[in-house]
């Protein structure tokens, strides 16, 4: 069996997420190529070696730039903060290496161009971690719609909304513009792009107007930690137990934007992390000329269908449970059907879709490139300036 080398860069939350991808995926399904854990790299002062031990990879290291040059690495995984994704993704390139990088793809729609550019100036093959487009009730929305149960595509109807970000959080690189490049607009509001594009297949044409507000302006200055990686309690721990020196926040909170589509549809986008009660919910409706489709992650095993064809008496949305192997993109890897899967199933089929295409093989469904990414990028960039110069914005003006 063919073997490929990952060098992994970045150590905190999906720095776990990925080393247990690229873990399992071996154990669960059987992809063409197996991935092989060479090299974690952290930052000086994290700790890497346990890391590195704990999750199974074989050199733990704290210089990036000597991880992506080593030429035993045949791919490059990038799990750090969003300014950080163009460094050792052109390091990487420029290598010659074929590169898998988390959303958003950058934190400037000017570093996103240039990764996509350089992607194709060096035809390597590049992966984004949208990896909602892999929770199996996702990917068969995706595949009912492209058959066309559908019919004609109408409305649009997307929300991203957490409620981790309390005035007790402190300060990290998600509230700092130079770092993050947006707040939930780019974290969150990014997926839900990026998704509404891949089920329904819809290109923004304009942004018909937008809101982006920051709510709480100030976070404290975290003492003795980076916040990477921890839950919320333990943040606001961490910021009860820092001094009393506070920061302003530079990014948003809270971004909203209506947009027409290429096809005449219309759609809402809106993205929140202080929308109390809201713990992931990442959720889209839908609407055909002959049904409609409904999906939320607080319940990621369940596709909610109405079929306008029925007859009248009969119709009402059904709640289909997408845990049958023969039916459901990717359940056939994991449990008996019914057995329900989670977060962490959809990056190990991710990684199994990005080893089969290293080895030339289909994915059971499209993996977004750095070019897929930067056009989501443009949506996002777009509705930016729809909110900041209160105006309708038509995607031909940016790029
Ligand atoms: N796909 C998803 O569902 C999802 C979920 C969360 C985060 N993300 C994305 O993953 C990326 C990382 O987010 P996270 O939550 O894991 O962040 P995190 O803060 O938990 O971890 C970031 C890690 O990056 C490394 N790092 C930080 N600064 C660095 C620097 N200057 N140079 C080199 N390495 C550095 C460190 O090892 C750190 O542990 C972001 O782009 C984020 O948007 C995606």
């Amino acid at each position: 069996m063919a073997e490929i080398n990952v060098g992994l860069i970045g150590q905190g939350f999906m720095g776990r997420s990925h080393s247990n991808a690229w873990g399992q995926v071996n154990r669960y399904c059987n992809p063409a190529i197996n991935p092989v854990m060479h090299t974690v790299a952290g930052l000086p002062g994290e700790d890497v070696e346990g890391f590195a031990k704990r999750w199974g990879w074989q050199n733990p290291s704290t210089d990036w730039k000597a991880t992506i040059a080593n030429p035993e690495i045949g791919l490059v995984d990038i799990v750090t903060p969003n300014f950080m994704h163009m460094p050792p993704a052109v390091a990487a390139l420029e290598a010659g290496k074929p590169v898998a990088c988390e959303k958003p793809i950058a934190g400037t729609l000017s570093d996103a161009r240039q990764m996509a550019k350089l992607a194709e100036e060096k035809g390597l093959p590049t992966f984004v971690w949208f990896n909602y487009r892999r929770a199996p009730a996702v990917a068969f929305a995706h595949k009912l719609i492209k058959s066309g149960e559908l019919g004609r595509i109408l409305h649009v109807r997307a929300r991203y909304l957490q409620d981790w970000a309390g005035e007790d959080v402190p300060m990290a690189w998600r509230f700092k513009k130079e770092l993050a490049g947006s707040g939930a607009h780019g974290d969150l509001n990014a997926h839900i792009v990026d998704i509404t594009r891949f089920v329904a297949g819809v290109e923004v044409e304009e942004i018909c107007g937008a809101y982006a507000e920051t709510l709480i302006k100030q976070r404290k200055v975290l003492v003795g930690g980076t916040g990477a990686g921890i839950s919320q309690d333990e943040l606001i721990k961490a910021g009860a137990n820092s001094g009393d020196k506070y920061e302003d926040v530079t990014v948003d909170d809270t971004v909203a934007f209506l947009v027409r589509y290429t096809n005449g549809a219309v759609g809402t986008y809106e993205a929140a992390r202080q929308a109390t009660g809201h713990k992931n919910d990442n959720t889209f409706e839908i609407n055909g000329t002959k049904g409609s489709l409904r999906f939320s992650f607080e319940r990621m095993n369940e596709l909610e269908y109405y079929d306008a064809r029925l007859p009248q008496g009969v119709q009402g949305w059904s709640t289909i449970l997408c845990t049958n192997a023969s039916s459901h993109p990717y359940v056939a890897n994991y449990w008996p059907d019914g057995h329900l899967i989670g977060y962490e199933h959809c990056f190990i089929s991710q990684a199994l879709d990005i080893c089969n295409v290293l080895a030339g093989k289909e994915a059971v469904v499209p993996l977004p490139s750095f070019n897929d990414a930067y056009q989501t990028q443009r949506v996002l960039e777009a509705a930016m300036l729809a909110a900041t110069e209160k105006r309708f914005v038509k995607m031909e003006e940016v790029f």
